[in-house]
């Protein structure tokens, strides 16, 4: 199951959950509120198919891979790791259903604060397009994820500053961030 919290402002390991003390959790409305939205996925391989299928229908995803994260199974490890967790945006939807590991999606909320998304096998996860945030591998080190798109995939990162860009201001159009 998700769980997603405001981000403490201590430096250091990324990988840890950086939750304040006490904890500030974010509600999946609130989520929805940025944009983000949140499938849980049946632990049933039928009826996973069976949701899949509905989502890619109803959003029009055509395309789907996995990507595995972890020192092993990533070619150019760090560096990837390094570039997910710089602070980016893309034209598109970002589409991540977890099926082993877990990792940590980092989104911004309309006052520029980080939230922590914490994902979990049979969690998926959708990002609009526009919206900033980065991922990083927990302490465990390894996520398997299904990758879904509409056509041909474009998977490029736009580094913050990304604020002229046209998805970034279609986002905030009906996703007003005021620091
Ligand atoms: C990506 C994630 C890691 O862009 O944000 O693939
Ligand atoms: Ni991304």
């Amino acid at each position: 199951m998700v769980r997603a919290w405001y981000m403490d402002d201590v430096a250091g390991d990324q990988r840890k959950p950086h939750m304040t003390d006490p904890p500030q959790f974010v509600s999946l409305e609130q989520l929805k509120d940025l944009g983000v939205l949140y499938f849980e996925i049946s632990s049933d391989p039928a009826k996973a198919e069976e949701q899949v299928k509905e989502l890619r229908a109803d959003r029009g995803y055509t395309y789907q891979d996995m990507i595995t994260c972890s020192p092993e199974k990533l070619p150019n490890y760090e560096q990837k790791l390094k570039n997910f967790f710089e602070e980016h945006l893309h034209t598109d939807e970002e589409i991540r259903y977890i099926s082993e590991g877990s990792g940590y999606f980092d989104v911004r909320d309309g006052k520029d604060k980080w939230i922590r998304i914490e994902l979990v096998s049979n969690d998926l996860i959708i990002l609009p397009a526009g919206i900033y945030h980065r991922f990083t591998l927990d302490e465990k080190n390894y996520v398997q994820a299904h990758r879904f798109f509409v056509g041909e995939p474009v998977w490029t990162p736009h580094n913050r500053p990304a604020d002229d860009m046209e998805a970034r201001q279609i986002y905030l159009q009906s996703h007003p961030v005021s620091a």
